[in-house]
C-alpha cells in the first residue's frame, strides 16, 4: 500500500462519516434499479440506510415499498413548494440526495426533515388502508355511532400506525451515537412537527345512504388530508420558522428561541439553528449549491420569485418563446371536447 493510497482511504472514510446523514434514506427514491423490496436480503443492499434502519427493514419488509413511495413523495412535494425559491430542492444522483444543503441546521433542512417524516407516515398509512399490508389495515378504533348521530363505517385511515412507523424508522438516526445533540433535538422536533401536520388536519369524510340520495343513514370515516395540503402546512411553518439555540434547563437540553422576545415555538412549528446561505452562486465545493444562473424569474414580482431577488442583483435576460396552448375548445355531442392548438409568443426571463 502506498502512502497516497492510505491517505485517500482516510479521506474517503472522513467523507463517508461527514455525509452520514439522517436523511440518507431518501436515497430510496433513487434506487429504481432495485425492484420491489420483498426480502431481507434486499434490505442489505439498500444504500442509504443505517444499520438500525436495515434491521427495521428486515422486520417490516412489506412496508418498505411504501417507505420508498414516501421518499419520492417528499422529494416531489419539496420541489413543488420550493419551485420559485432560489434553492428549488433539486436532487443529486448521489447521497445525500439534497447535497450539503440539508447537512446544516438551516430552515431548508427543517423543511426537508418535516416533509420526509410526514411523507413516510402518509405513505405507510395509505398502504394500510389499501389493504396491501398484513401488519395493519383500517383503524378499527373508530366505530359505533358518533355524537353527531352518524355511523362510523368504512375504512378510517390508521394514522397511528403510520406515525409510529415514521417515528421508529425516520427518527432512529437521531437517537444513535455520533449525532450532535443540538442537531438531534432540531431534527426530532421538525420530524414530529411534520407528522403533526397530518395529525392536526385529519378530516371526516361521509357518504349518504337512502332512497334517491336522501341522507337517512350517514356513514363516515376518518381520512388524511391530501398530501398537497400537508405540504402547504409545512411550507407555512417554514416561512414562520423559529431560530433556536440549545439551552440547559436543569439537566435537560432544550431548544429555546434565540431571541428571547419571541414567543416559544409550538410542537407544530419548525425550528432551525443556523441562518441559511443566500443560495445565489454555484459552489462546486458544496454539492447541491447550484446557484440561480439560468433560473426563470418574474419581472413584475417583488417576492423571491421576482427577477430582482431571484437573480441576486445580477440582472436577467429576456427571450421571446413560443408556447402552445389549447384554445377555442368546442364541446361535441356526445361527449367529447375538441380544441385547437394555439401558438403565442410570451416573454421569458432568466437570471444572468
Ligand atoms: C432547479 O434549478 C436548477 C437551476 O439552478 C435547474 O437546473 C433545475 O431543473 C431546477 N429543478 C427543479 C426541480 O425545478
Ligand atoms: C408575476 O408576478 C405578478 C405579481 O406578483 C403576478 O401577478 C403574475 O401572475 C406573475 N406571473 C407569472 C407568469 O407567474
Amino acid at each position: 500500500m502506498t502512502e497516497e493510497y492510505v491517505l485517500r482511504c482516510v479521506l474517503m472514510l472522513c467523507c463517508a462519516l461527514l455525509t452520514a446523514n439522517a436523511s440518507n434514506w431518501l436515497y430510496l427514491a433513487k434506487l429504481s434499479s432495485v425492484g420491489s423490496i420483498r426480502d431481507e436480503e434486499t434490505c442489505e443492499r439498500l444504500r442509504g440506510l443505517i444499520q438500525r434502519q436495515v434491521q427495521i427493514c428486515k422486520r417490516s419488509v412489506e412496508v418498505m415499498d411504501a417507505v420508498r413511495r414516501g421518499a419520492q413523495l417528499a422529494i416531489d412535494e419539496c420541489q413543488f413548494q420550493f419551485r420559485s425559491r432560489r434553492w428549488n430542492c433539486s436532487t443529486l444522483e448521489t447521497m445525500p440526495v439534497f447535497g450539503k444543503i440539508v447537512t446544516q441546521g438551516t430552515r431548508e433542512a427543517a423543511f426537508v426533515y418535516a416533509i420526509s417524516a410526514a411523507s413516510v407516515a402518509f405513505a405507510v398509512t395509505r398502504a394500510c388502508s389499501s389493504g396491501e399490508l398484513e401488519k395493519c389495515g383500517c383503524d378499527h378504533n373508530v366505530h359505533g355511532v358518533s355524537p353527531e348521530g352518524f355511523q362510523w363505517s368504512g375504512c378510517s385511515d390508521n394514522i397511528a400506525y403510520g406515525v409510529a412507523f415514521s417515528q421508529s424508522f425516520v427518527d432512529v438516526r437521531e437517537r444513535s451515537k455520533g449525532q450532535s445533540p443540538s442537531r438531534a433535538l432540531m431534527n426530532l422536533h421538525n420530524n414530529e412537527a411534520g407528522r403533526k401536520a397530518i395529525l392536526s388536519h385529519m378530516r371526516v369524510e361521509c357518504k349518504c345512504h337512502g332512497v334517491s340520495g336522501s341522507c337517512e343513514v350517514k356513514t363516515c370515516w376518518k381520512a388524511m388530508p391530501p398530501f398537497r395540503k400537508v405540504g402547504n402546512v409545512i411550507k407555512e411553518k417554514f416561512d414562520g420558522a423559529t431560530e433556536v439555540e440549545q439551552r440547559e434547563v436543569g439537566t435537560t437540553k432544550v431548544l429555546m428561541p434565540r431571541n428571547s422576545q419571541f414567543k416559544p415555538h409550538t410542537d407544530e412549528d419548525l425550528v432551525y439553528l443556523e441562518p441559511s446561505p443566500d443560495f445565489c452562486d454555484y459552489d462546486p465545493r458544496t454539492p447541491g449549491m447550484l446557484g440561480t444562473v439560468g433560473r426563470q424569474c418574474n419581472r413584475t414580482s417583488k417576492a423571491i420569485d421576482g427577477c430582482e431577488l431571484m437573480c441576486c442583483g445580477r440582472g436577467f435576460q429576456t427571450q421571446e418563446v413560443e408556447v402552445v396552448d389549447r384554445c377555442s375548445c368546442k364541446f361535441h355531442w356526445c361527449c367529447y371536447v375538441k380544441c385547437k392548438q394555439c401558438r403565442k409568443m410570451v416573454e421569458m426571463h432568466t437570471c444572468r
